[in-house]
Protein backbone atom coordinates (compact mmCIF):
# COMPACT_ATOMS: atom_id res chain seq x y z
CA UNK A 1 0.00 0.00 0.00
CA UNK A 2 2.96 2.42 -0.35
CA UNK A 3 1.42 3.26 -3.15
CA UNK A 4 -1.42 5.09 -1.55
CA UNK A 5 0.21 6.36 1.13
CA UNK A 6 2.64 8.29 -1.99
CA UNK A 7 -0.75 9.58 -3.33
CA UNK A 8 -2.32 10.65 -0.02
CA UNK A 9 0.27 12.25 0.76
CA UNK A 10 0.28 13.97 -3.08
CA UNK A 11 -3.02 14.58 -2.57
CA UNK A 12 -2.49 16.36 1.17
CA UNK A 13 0.35 18.70 -0.36
CA UNK A 14 -2.70 19.79 -2.85
CA UNK A 15 -4.73 20.32 -0.96
CA UNK A 16 -2.48 22.43 1.74
CA UNK A 17 -1.08 24.24 -1.23
CA UNK A 18 -4.22 25.29 -2.29
CA UNK A 19 -5.10 27.09 0.81
CA UNK A 20 -4.59 30.66 1.73
CA UNK A 21 -1.83 33.03 0.51
CA UNK A 22 1.30 31.95 1.71
CA UNK A 23 1.70 28.12 1.26
CA UNK A 24 4.46 27.82 2.47
CA UNK A 25 3.85 29.46 5.97
CA UNK A 26 0.69 27.43 6.44
CA UNK A 27 2.17 24.21 5.17
CA UNK A 28 5.12 24.95 7.70
CA UNK A 29 2.37 25.87 11.04
CA UNK A 30 0.37 22.87 9.79
CA UNK A 31 2.61 20.79 10.57
CA UNK A 32 3.18 21.42 14.34
CA UNK A 33 -0.48 21.60 14.59
CA UNK A 34 -2.25 18.45 16.26
CA UNK A 35 -4.65 18.38 13.41
CA UNK A 36 -2.33 17.72 10.73
CA UNK A 37 -0.34 15.27 13.19
CA UNK A 38 -3.41 13.04 13.29
CA UNK A 39 -3.58 13.29 9.08
CA UNK A 40 0.42 12.28 9.58
CA UNK A 41 -0.29 9.00 11.42
CA UNK A 42 -3.23 8.31 8.67
CA UNK A 43 -0.28 8.03 6.34
CA UNK A 44 1.81 6.17 8.75
CA UNK A 45 -1.62 3.36 9.01
CA UNK A 46 -1.89 2.97 5.27
CA UNK A 47 2.00 1.84 5.29
CA UNK A 48 1.23 -0.22 8.11
CA UNK A 49 -2.19 -2.04 7.88
CA UNK A 50 -3.14 -2.33 4.70
CA UNK A 51 -6.73 -3.19 5.43
CA UNK A 52 -7.40 0.05 7.13
CA UNK A 53 -5.87 1.89 4.17
CA UNK A 54 -9.46 2.69 2.26
CA UNK A 55 -11.15 4.47 5.60
CA UNK A 56 -7.67 6.22 6.12
CA UNK A 57 -7.42 7.42 3.21
CA UNK A 58 -10.65 9.32 3.14
CA UNK A 59 -10.07 12.69 5.16
CA UNK A 60 -7.50 12.93 1.84
CA UNK A 61 -10.60 12.06 -0.53
CA UNK A 62 -12.91 14.50 1.19
CA UNK A 63 -10.22 17.31 1.13
CA UNK A 64 -8.14 16.48 -1.63
CA UNK A 65 -10.50 19.07 -4.01
CA UNK A 66 -9.26 21.60 -1.95
CA UNK A 67 -13.69 22.21 -1.04
CA UNK A 68 -16.25 20.50 1.67
CA UNK A 69 -19.67 21.13 1.25
CA UNK A 70 -21.08 21.32 3.77
CA UNK A 71 -24.95 20.44 4.85
CA UNK A 72 -26.91 23.07 7.43
CA UNK A 73 -30.65 24.36 7.67
CA UNK A 74 -30.83 27.89 7.93
CA UNK A 75 -33.51 28.08 10.00
CA UNK A 76 -31.99 28.24 13.80
CA UNK A 77 -31.37 31.69 15.04
CA UNK A 78 -28.57 32.36 16.23
CA UNK A 79 -26.49 29.06 14.57
CA UNK A 80 -27.40 29.28 11.06
CA UNK A 81 -30.18 31.86 8.99
CA UNK A 82 -30.31 33.37 6.48
CA UNK A 83 -28.73 36.50 6.32
CA UNK A 84 -29.44 40.08 4.52
CA UNK A 85 -27.17 39.03 1.62
CA UNK A 86 -29.21 35.51 1.22
CA UNK A 87 -26.80 33.67 2.35
CA UNK A 88 -26.18 30.98 5.67
CA UNK A 89 -24.87 33.07 8.60
CA UNK A 90 -24.74 32.37 12.17
CA UNK A 91 -22.74 31.11 14.26
CA UNK A 92 -22.35 27.41 13.04
CA UNK A 93 -21.38 28.54 9.51
CA UNK A 94 -18.75 31.08 10.95
CA UNK A 95 -17.25 27.98 13.02
CA UNK A 96 -17.70 25.64 9.96
CA UNK A 97 -15.64 28.05 7.80
CA UNK A 98 -12.48 28.68 10.87
CA UNK A 99 -12.26 24.84 10.43
CA UNK A 100 -12.01 25.28 6.66
CA UNK A 101 -9.80 27.96 6.77
CA UNK A 102 -7.64 25.37 9.50
CA UNK A 103 -7.58 22.48 6.97
CA UNK A 104 -6.91 24.90 4.29
CA UNK A 105 -10.06 24.02 2.23
CA UNK A 106 -13.00 26.21 1.25
CA UNK A 107 -16.19 25.75 3.21
CA UNK A 108 -19.58 25.88 0.38
CA UNK A 109 -22.92 25.63 2.53
CA UNK A 110 -25.63 23.61 1.37
CA UNK A 111 -29.22 24.70 2.74
CA UNK A 112 -31.52 21.80 3.13
CA UNK A 113 -34.28 20.50 5.34
CA UNK A 114 -32.97 19.42 8.62
CA UNK A 115 -34.71 15.71 8.25
CA UNK A 116 -32.28 15.02 5.06
CA UNK A 117 -29.26 16.53 6.63
CA UNK A 118 -28.53 13.06 8.05
CA UNK A 119 -29.04 10.80 5.33
CA UNK A 120 -26.84 13.66 2.13
CA UNK A 121 -23.69 12.82 4.17
CA UNK A 122 -21.09 11.15 2.02
CA UNK A 123 -23.46 11.70 -1.09
CA UNK A 124 -25.03 15.48 -1.67
CA UNK A 125 -22.68 16.99 1.25
CA UNK A 126 -19.47 16.04 2.96
CA UNK A 127 -20.56 16.92 6.72
CA UNK A 128 -23.54 18.97 8.33
CA UNK A 129 -23.53 21.48 11.01
CA UNK A 130 -27.42 22.52 11.91
CA UNK A 131 -27.23 22.80 15.75
CA UNK A 132 -27.35 19.20 15.52
CA UNK A 133 -27.86 17.11 18.91
CA UNK A 134 -25.33 13.76 19.19
CA UNK A 135 -28.08 11.18 19.85
CA UNK A 136 -27.86 7.30 19.82
CA UNK A 137 -29.97 7.38 16.31
CA UNK A 138 -27.93 9.60 14.30
CA UNK A 139 -24.80 7.65 15.38
CA UNK A 140 -26.05 4.80 13.60
CA UNK A 141 -25.45 6.97 10.73
CA UNK A 142 -22.70 8.94 10.93
CA UNK A 143 -19.83 10.28 12.79
CA UNK A 144 -19.87 13.35 15.41
CA UNK A 145 -16.81 15.59 16.16
CA UNK A 146 -15.86 16.57 18.95
CA UNK A 147 -19.16 18.03 21.20
CA UNK A 148 -18.84 21.86 20.42
CA UNK A 149 -21.81 23.66 22.60
CA UNK A 150 -23.96 22.09 25.09
CA UNK A 151 -27.88 22.83 24.17
CA UNK A 152 -31.45 22.24 26.04
CA UNK A 153 -35.10 22.15 24.80
CA UNK A 154 -37.30 25.07 25.64
CA UNK A 155 -40.85 25.68 25.46
CA UNK A 156 -42.71 28.61 24.03
CA UNK A 157 -46.03 29.03 25.38
CA UNK A 158 -48.85 31.76 24.89
CA UNK A 159 -48.55 34.91 27.22
CA UNK A 160 -51.62 33.51 28.29
CA UNK A 161 -51.33 29.68 29.40
CA UNK A 162 -52.32 27.08 31.96
CA UNK A 163 -48.93 25.25 31.30
CA UNK A 164 -46.32 25.91 34.07
CA UNK A 165 -44.58 22.21 34.46
CA UNK A 166 -43.67 19.56 31.79
CA UNK A 167 -46.75 17.48 33.23
CA UNK A 168 -49.10 20.35 31.83
CA UNK A 169 -48.48 19.25 27.98
CA UNK A 170 -50.31 16.13 28.55
CA UNK A 171 -52.88 16.31 25.62
CA UNK A 172 -51.93 19.65 24.20
CA UNK A 173 -50.80 20.22 20.71
CA UNK A 174 -47.34 20.94 20.23
CA UNK A 175 -45.16 22.13 17.61
CA UNK A 176 -41.60 21.17 16.40
CA UNK A 177 -39.56 21.42 13.39
CA UNK A 178 -39.48 18.06 12.21
CA UNK A 179 -37.22 15.52 12.73
CA UNK A 180 -36.09 17.36 15.17
CA UNK A 181 -35.11 16.05 19.32
CA UNK A 182 -38.09 18.49 20.00
CA UNK A 183 -40.34 16.83 17.96
CA UNK A 184 -38.76 13.74 19.25
CA UNK A 185 -40.13 14.65 22.90
CA UNK A 186 -43.53 15.01 22.11
CA UNK A 187 -44.82 11.39 22.02
CA UNK A 188 -43.52 11.42 26.02
CA UNK A 189 -46.56 13.49 26.94
CA UNK A 190 -49.54 11.57 27.06
CA UNK A 191 -52.17 12.52 24.60
CA UNK A 192 -50.29 15.33 23.08
CA UNK A 193 -50.57 15.73 19.62
CA UNK A 194 -47.34 16.67 17.72
CA UNK A 195 -47.80 18.78 14.87
CA UNK A 196 -44.41 18.85 12.60
CA UNK A 197 -43.32 21.82 10.44
CA UNK A 198 -40.23 22.28 8.14
CA UNK A 199 -38.77 25.29 9.79
CA UNK A 200 -39.61 25.86 13.53
CA UNK A 201 -40.53 29.80 12.91
CA UNK A 202 -43.56 28.25 11.50
CA UNK A 203 -44.29 26.67 14.23
CA UNK A 204 -43.95 29.56 16.06
CA UNK A 205 -46.41 31.59 13.86
CA UNK A 206 -49.03 28.74 14.56
CA UNK A 207 -48.36 28.89 18.46
CA UNK A 208 -48.42 33.22 18.22
CA UNK A 209 -51.86 32.78 15.86
CA UNK A 210 -52.92 30.68 18.47
CA UNK A 211 -53.02 27.12 16.68
CA UNK A 212 -50.84 25.56 18.59
CA UNK A 213 -50.91 25.00 22.48
CA UNK A 214 -46.86 25.06 22.99
CA UNK A 215 -43.76 24.73 20.67
CA UNK A 216 -40.49 22.72 21.49
CA UNK A 217 -37.61 24.00 20.15
CA UNK A 218 -33.86 24.40 21.23
CA UNK A 219 -32.69 27.04 23.77
CA UNK A 220 -31.27 29.73 21.96
CA UNK A 221 -33.42 29.32 19.09
CA UNK A 222 -36.10 29.62 21.53
CA UNK A 223 -35.38 32.96 22.74
CA UNK A 224 -34.31 34.70 19.74
CA UNK A 225 -38.26 33.95 19.18
CA UNK A 226 -39.41 34.58 22.12
CA UNK A 227 -37.83 37.98 21.38
CA UNK A 228 -39.51 38.30 18.15
CA UNK A 229 -43.16 38.13 19.40
CA UNK A 230 -42.81 39.53 23.02
CA UNK A 231 -46.26 40.47 22.41
CA UNK A 232 -47.31 37.28 22.12
CA UNK A 233 -45.36 34.45 23.52
CA UNK A 234 -43.04 33.43 26.67
CA UNK A 235 -40.23 30.70 26.86
CA UNK A 236 -40.21 28.49 29.54
CA UNK A 237 -37.62 25.94 30.80
CA UNK A 238 -38.03 22.83 32.42
CA UNK A 239 -35.06 21.27 33.04
CA UNK A 240 -35.17 18.85 30.05
CA UNK A 241 -32.34 16.34 29.64
CA UNK A 242 -29.19 18.38 28.44
CA UNK A 243 -27.85 18.19 24.75
CA UNK A 244 -24.51 18.16 22.42
CA UNK A 245 -24.39 19.78 19.43
CA UNK A 246 -21.79 18.31 17.55
CA UNK A 247 -20.74 18.64 13.57
CA UNK A 248 -21.51 15.35 11.64
CA UNK A 249 -19.06 13.54 9.79
CA UNK A 250 -19.28 10.54 7.24
CA UNK A 251 -19.21 7.52 9.19
CA UNK A 252 -15.83 6.08 9.72
CA UNK A 253 -14.50 8.76 8.40
CA UNK A 254 -11.99 8.80 11.51
CA UNK A 255 -8.86 10.98 9.78
CA UNK A 256 -11.45 13.40 8.88
CA UNK A 257 -13.21 13.45 11.92
CA UNK A 258 -9.86 13.49 13.66
CA UNK A 259 -8.89 16.08 11.65
CA UNK A 260 -11.71 18.86 12.38
CA UNK A 261 -11.43 17.62 15.88
CA UNK A 262 -7.99 19.45 15.94
CA UNK A 263 -9.27 22.11 13.79
CA UNK A 264 -11.77 22.70 16.62
CA UNK A 265 -9.19 22.42 19.56
CA UNK A 266 -7.18 24.62 17.72
CA UNK A 267 -9.70 27.21 17.61
CA UNK A 268 -10.58 26.97 21.36
CA UNK A 269 -6.98 27.53 22.33
CA UNK A 270 -6.27 30.78 20.12
CA UNK A 271 -9.83 32.30 20.97
CA UNK A 272 -11.59 32.47 17.41
CA UNK A 273 -14.30 29.92 19.01
CA UNK A 274 -14.90 32.42 21.94
CA UNK A 275 -15.08 35.23 19.94
CA UNK A 276 -17.45 33.84 16.91
CA UNK A 277 -19.65 32.89 20.90
CA UNK A 278 -19.62 36.44 21.88
CA UNK A 279 -20.22 37.41 18.08
CA UNK A 280 -23.18 35.23 17.38
CA UNK A 281 -24.53 34.01 20.64
CA UNK A 282 -23.79 36.00 23.21
CA UNK A 283 -23.87 34.87 27.05
N1 LIG B 1 -30.84 20.30 18.20
C1 LIG B 1 -32.00 19.83 17.52
C2 LIG B 1 -31.69 18.50 16.85
O1 LIG B 1 -30.59 18.16 16.63
C3 LIG B 1 -32.55 20.83 16.52
C4 LIG B 1 -31.61 21.25 15.45
C5 LIG B 1 -32.28 22.07 14.37
N2 LIG B 1 -31.32 22.71 13.56
C6 LIG B 1 -31.57 23.46 12.46
N3 LIG B 1 -30.57 23.98 11.85
N4 LIG B 1 -32.79 23.61 12.05
O2 LIG B 1 -32.56 17.77 16.50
Amino acid sequence: MKKAAVLLMLTMAVAFAGCGSAPAEDAGQASDASDVSDIGEAEVDLDEEEDTAESTASAGDVLADGVLTVGTNAEFPPFEFVGDDGEPDGFDIALMKAIGDKLGVEVEVENMEFDSLVASIGSKIDAAIAGMTVTEERERMVDFSDSYYKAVQYVLVPKETEIASADDLAGKTIGAQLGTTGDYMIEDFEGATAKQYNKAVDAVNDLVSGRLDAVIVDKNPALVFAEKFSDEIQYMDFSFEPEDYAIALPKGNESLTAAVNGALEELKADGTFDDLVNQYIGN
